[in-house]
């Protein structure tokens, strides 16, 4: 017997199903660079970073983990992971100029090679087709607030569909649209940088739009075997007491916040309720007849996107923050709390259980929709030691205790299919620039050298075994 037939055989391991999908996840803008190599245009992203003030330290993703060069060195490395599947993104305004018009081949080549790359390394390709990096002269002629970007996003989705329908298998339209429309278009923490509740909630609907004509532009493309998947960061909502004002500031977030999509994608109509709690800023007539029929265009898997919990109470925000409130109706109704425990280096609460939460309440409003934890993970102050290593016992232990509340969500009859770490490798962090690692390979972005951290050991043990030991690590 081996080590791994040892610990196989170990019944306190929390075995996942055979064929469970274990993941890295990446975003174009956050790892590639090569911000203006072979005909790749500007995106919001590319705008937003270089208006002072926008972005920590100015920083932006002109080189970001130099991705776009070192492509093969980052595919071996998840090889020696032994991951099954990688999540990672395109950037449109790299296969399409500005958004419109003929395919750009330099661009396509580039995804052509990465996906050629996994399919030689065993893994299965998981492409995005939007995470957040709008070509800037979409957005110049009103963005995501206007319908035409919507009608623009289906067209790339048939390019893309054409390039790579034949060796990709799962397709993503949207990456966590709700960050999109509100802190793009909301409060303006996030590109393009727009503050009004009215323009966030036009762009929520022209996202769902987009992804359902997305979804069908796909479909005439890809064989019936392709999985066709959308992912959303649905809020972990707990109210600060059970009193009928805390649950109704519930009610409220989870309407702006996550019924907004659920709804129209699986239900084919916009929630009573958000329509109420809007009524003063807008009375949605931009939704026009027949839209719902299309956001509801039916997918194979919804993929969840968690971080840590959310805890609302009922009345104003306290003290005046320097950003406008993000939630469109809900401002003057609802508190957030700090959820209590320890946090990571974003100051975000480590809380596992509301994925486990998340996961069982999507088991019981979506029965027969599969699930897919396409991202989660943590930011800690990571850094080489003398002897080389990075020691990052807090992911790792963060790591342990998410992966366990999956576990247990499936033991509940839930239907999950794989697991996505977020992230292979640090990376240009939004609003937060590079001073946030994500990933469990180090980047020195000096010299761009990669150095696996002790979390990707650790990950690399759980893929192996399918299974995640039955103590806490770390
Ligand atoms: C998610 C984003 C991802 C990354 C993580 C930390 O909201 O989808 O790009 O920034 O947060």
């Amino acid at each position: 017997m081996t080590a791994l037939d040892i610990l196989a055989s170990d019944t306190t391991g929390l075995r996942f199903p055979s064929g469970f999908r274990w993941g890295t996840a990446t975003a174009a803008y956050q790892i590639e660079g090569a911000a203006t190599e072979d005909g790749r245009t500007p995106s919001i992203w590319d705008t937003f970073s270089r208006t002072p003030g926008k972005v920590h330290n100015g920083d932006t993703g002109d080189i970001a983990a130099d991705h776009y060069h070192r492509m093969p060195e980052d595919v071996a490395l998840m090889r020696r992971l032994g991951v099954t599947d990688y999540r990672f993104s395109i950037a449109w305004p790299r296969v399409q100029q500005n958004g419109r018009g003929p395919a750009v081949e330099k661009g396509l080549d580039f995804y052509r090679r990465l996906v050629d790359e996994l399919l030689n390394a065993g893994i299965r390709p998981v492409a995005t087709l939007y995470h957040w990096d709008l070509p800037q002269e979409l957005e110049s002629a009103g963005g995501w607030p206007q319908r035409e970007t919507a009608q623009r996003f289906a067209e790339y989705a048939g390019i893309m569909a054409d390039a790579l329908g034949d060796r990709v298998g799962t397709w993503t339209t949207l990456n966590e649209p709700w960050c999109a429309a509100f802190l793009g278009y909301g409060n303006g923490v996030h590109a393009p940088g727009r503050a009004s509740h009215l323009d966030s909630l036009r762009a929520a609907h022209h996202f769902n739009l987009a992804h359902g004509w997305a979804v069908r532009a796909l479909r005439e493309v890809l064989p019936d075997t392709s999985e066709v998947s959308l992912t959303l960061n649905l809020h972990a909502l707990r109210p600060l007491t059970p009193s009928a004002d805390d649950l109704d500031a519930v009610r409220r977030i989870d309407a702006v916040g996550n019924r907004i999509f659920l709804d129209p994608v699986f239900h084919g109509r916009i929630p009573d309720d958000l329509i109420r709690d809007t009524a003063a800023i807008t009375d949605w007539s931009f939704v026009r007849d027949g839209d719902l029929a299309v956001t509801s265009t039916p997918i194979d898997s919804l993929g969840i996107n968690y971080y840590s919990p959310t805890v609302v109470a009922a009345g104003e925000r306290e003290s005046p923050s320097p950003s406008p409130s993000p939630w469109a109706g809900a401002e003057r109704h609802v508190r957030f709390l700090p959820a209590p425990g320890p946090r990571t280096a974003m100051d975000w609460p480590v809380d596992a259980d509301g994925l486990y939460e998340l996961l069982t309440r999507l088991r019981d409003d979506l029965p027969g929709v599969p699930l897919l934890v396409t991202e989660n993970g943590a930011a800690y102050h990571d850094y080489t030691n003398p002897s080389g290593r990075v020691h990052d016992p807090e992911r790792v232990s963060y790591l342990h205790s998410h992966l366990s509340a999956v576990h247990r969500a499936i033991e509940a009859g839930t239907d999950v299919r794989g697991y996505f770490l977020w992230s292979l490798l640090d990376n240009f962090e939004w609003a937060y620039g590079y001073s946030k690692r994500f990933g469990i390979v180090h980047v020195d972005f000096a010299s761009q050298r990669r150095t696996p951290k002790e979390s990707a050991d650790w990950y690399a043990q759980v893929i192996a075994l399918n299974a995640v030991e039955g103590r806490q690590e770390g």
